[in-house]
């Protein structure tokens, strides 16, 4: 009776770990914020959106730092409690049965939470290279954790890897900052070729909330209506109708650690970006 004791061991070993964070009530919209560059205003945009929905809406939001530089905690540093632990590890250990909800950390903004800084994220992605549906990890471990949400926000690294995959994989819709530049426009190209790739493949109900302008120059107007004109015989009306003007008070916020409407409500930055998540919360798909 050896091979049948080994036969049940294997069905054993194959029945999917089991998980014992709890069900929520809620169904969180899932947003990556992606672009192929660096500097375009990823992480800004990720922050001062997350702080807009739970200062402003009275949304429970969470925010997942995909990007190894953790920039998430660094522009929130002055505000972000202690505690949590390395999301590297649910996203590389096979064994994995923790949720990101229990490795989250909260902030000083009531219903805010993000992931902690972890410098092993750097490494993530060669710690994922040999896992059977690599790309799906990360939707797995939010799977529980977007019951107790209403918005989840991933702030995804500047290039097309693993975890950019991973973030469009586990997202409902994405989010394009891209600086109004010909320059920048031509790399969006290569992110829309990904969208196309992961919608057809991994995440078939995958949608573009839109590519929004950021450190739009007031002074340049011409240029930036030729850059929007530019996207639009692209790719489409896919360029949002606010923008996001070129603002140092958002550089200053992110320098200080402390979100735009915790550093500097009433500058223009924080307006637009208030302007922003209400427009936004209209397109979500339903
Ligand atoms: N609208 C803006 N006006 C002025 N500076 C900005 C604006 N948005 C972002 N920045 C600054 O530009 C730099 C890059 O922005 P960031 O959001 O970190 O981009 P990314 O995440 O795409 O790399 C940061 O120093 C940030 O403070
Ligand atoms: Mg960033």
């Amino acid at each position: 009776m050896r091979l049948a004791t080994t036969r049940w061991n294997r069905a054993e070993r194959s029945l999917p770990p089991t998980k014992s964070l709890p069900k929520g009530d809620k169904q969180a919209t899932i947003v990556a914020v992606a672009a192929q560059k660096g500097g375009v205003g990823k992480t800004t945009t990720t922050v001062s959106l997350a702080s807009a929905w739970a200062r402003y809406h009275g949304k429970r939001v969470l925010v997942v730092d995909l990007d190894p530089q953790n920039h998430v905690t660094l522009a929130l540093r002055e505000q972000i409690g202690i505690g949590g632990g390395p999301l590297s590890e649910l996203l590389t250990d096979p064994a994995n049965t923790l949720e990101v909800e229990e490795i989250r950390t909260g902030t000083e903004v009531p219903e805010l939470y993000v992931t902690p800084p972890d410098p092993d994220l750097l490494n993530a992605e060669d710690g994922m290279a040999h896992r059977i549906g690599k790309e799906l990890v990360l939707r797995k471990a939010l799977e529980i954790t977007r019951t107790h949400y209403d918005i989840i926000l991933l702030d995804c690294p500047p290039n097309m890897g693993t975890l950019t995959v991973n973030g469009l994989v586990a997202a409902d819709t994405v989010l394009v900052p891209a600086q109004a530049s010909m320059l920048a426009v031509s790399g969006i190209d290569g992110l829309f070729r990904t969208l196309d790739e992961v919608g057809g493949q991994l995440n078939p109900s995958l949608d573009l909330l839109g590519v929004v302008l950021t450190r739009v120059d007031g002074r340049t107007r011409k240029s930036n209506e030729a850059v929007r004109d530019l996207v639009k015989s692209s790719w489409g009306d896919v360029v949002l109708p606010v923008h996001i003007g070129a603002n140092d008070t958002l550089a200053q916020a992110q320098l200080a650690g402390r979100d735009i409407f915790g550093f500097a409500p009433s500058s223009r930055g924080a307006q637009q970006y208030r302007e922003l998540a209400a427009d936004l919360l209209d397109r979500f798909p339903k």
